[in-house]
């Protein structure tokens, strides 16, 4: 099979930190052929660092100019849509950051442009790669927790806003830690119980640090361009009788000062804690924990970008956070959303 040609759109960290980054890992199936900011310096500057041979200053331009096979989109979220669809019209498999987009309707329009054209639509949720999840994945299909009615998911940081990039932005990412940061936990706890479907959901969300102080554990940040929730909690009901509650922060007087990410999923038979990486079950009639062993660091970012590029080469066993997911995801999101605001329990 000849190269895959790859086009990247957004010339910021995480096109440079994770996606040049790992397909430059793999020259001899994939070729960085070109590098897109509405910047035209930052562009350029990737392409002189990566030796990447092409740049641009706009995804249309760089369609009109070449043929490519893969299209990674790397943009604020606002215009992840506009770019996967012109990406899919070009006949790109695409691996577009998380989370989807900005709405459902955009996650699903995606989605449906994907099957016409055919083409793999990956979003990169990287938690979901590695080797904790895969375990506590073949833990569950295997029945080890039972029937899972209760969940708790965390992604929280006591007090830790970017100062940095577009994130306290809400135009242009759609909201603060839930969108960024929630989202991969919700992406890793329903990958685990199989995606279950989901009934309704009710949120709450505060903004009470991140527009008055100004720095934390990442840095500082301009109080006055904090346009974000810092803090979201809800409660999501699913159509099998299970409740997941969530909780997500940018900024939450917590005990923790590291970032917390976590899935806690409790079952008739078992309970799971992802972070601790621990099984809470019974065996020879006593209760029982099952601890899994750490194992050496492991770089999910790089599985995440390696199984969209088996994908890509037809391996339909690669894991990846499909289009389907990817929409159910960004329903979820969106539904959190709109409960916080109108302070009402959304059906889905
Ligand atoms: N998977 C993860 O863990 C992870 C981590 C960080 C960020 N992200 C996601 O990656 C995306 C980008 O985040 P980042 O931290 O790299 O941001 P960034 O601000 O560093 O980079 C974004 C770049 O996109 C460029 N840009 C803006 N609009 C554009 C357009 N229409 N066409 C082309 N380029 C455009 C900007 O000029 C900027 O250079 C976001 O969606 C974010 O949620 C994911």
């Amino acid at each position: 099979m000849s190269k895959l040609k790859a086009g990247i759109i957004g010339a910021g960290q995480i096109a440079e930190t994770v996606h040049i980054a790992n397909y430059q890992k793999y020259p001899e199936e994939v070729e960085v052929t070109a590098i897109v900011d509405t910047i035209p310096e930052k562009a350029r500057a990737i392409a002189e660092k990566y030796n990447i041979p092409y740049y641009f200053s706009s995804a249309k331009k760089m369609f009109e100019a070449l043929d490519l096979d893969i299209a990674s989109i790397c943009t604020p979220n606002k215009f992840h849509y506009e770019n996967v669809m012109l990406a899919l019209k070009n006949n790109c498999n695409v691996f577009c950051e998380k989370p989807p987009g900005i709405k459902a309707k955009e996650a699903l329009e995606m989605l449906n442009l994907s099957k016409e054209k055919n083409k793999v639509l990956a979003y990169n949720f990287h938690h979901r790669h590695s080797t904790d999840v895969e375990y506590m994945k073949k833990s569950m299909d295997s029945g080890q927790l039972g029937d899972i009615y209760y969940g708790r998911i965390k992604a929280l940081r006591r007090r830790g806003i970017p100062g940095w990039g577009v994130f306290t932005n809400k135009e242009l990412q759609g909201g603060g830690p839930l969108i960024d940061l929630g989202v991969h936990m919700l992406d890793a706890a329903l990958y685990l119980a199989g995606f279950p479907k989901i009934k309704s959901v009710s949120a709450f969300s505060y903004t009470k640090i991140g527009n008055v102080k100004n720095k934390g554990t990442l840095g500082e940040w301009n109080p006055e361009k904090f346009q974000v929730e810092d803090f979201l909690t809800g409660y999501i009901k699913f159509e099998n009788g299970s409740v997941w509650n969530l909780e997500t922060s940018f900024a939450l007087n917590i005990k923790e000062k590291n970032t917390i990410m976590n899935v806690e999923l409790f079952g008739t038979e078992g309970g799971m804690n992802l972070a601790d990486m621990e099984i809470y079950t019974e065996a020879n009639g006593e209760l029982t924990d099952i601890k899994k062993a750490a194992l050496a660091a492991e770089d999910k970012q790089e599985k995440s970008v390696r199984d969209f590029i088996n994908v890509c080469k037809g391996d339909k066993n690669a894991l990846i956070t499909n289009a389907e997911e990817g929409y159910e995801i960004q329903r979820l999101v969106e539904a959190l959303y709109t409960s916080a605001e109108t302070g009402k329990e959304i059906e889905l």
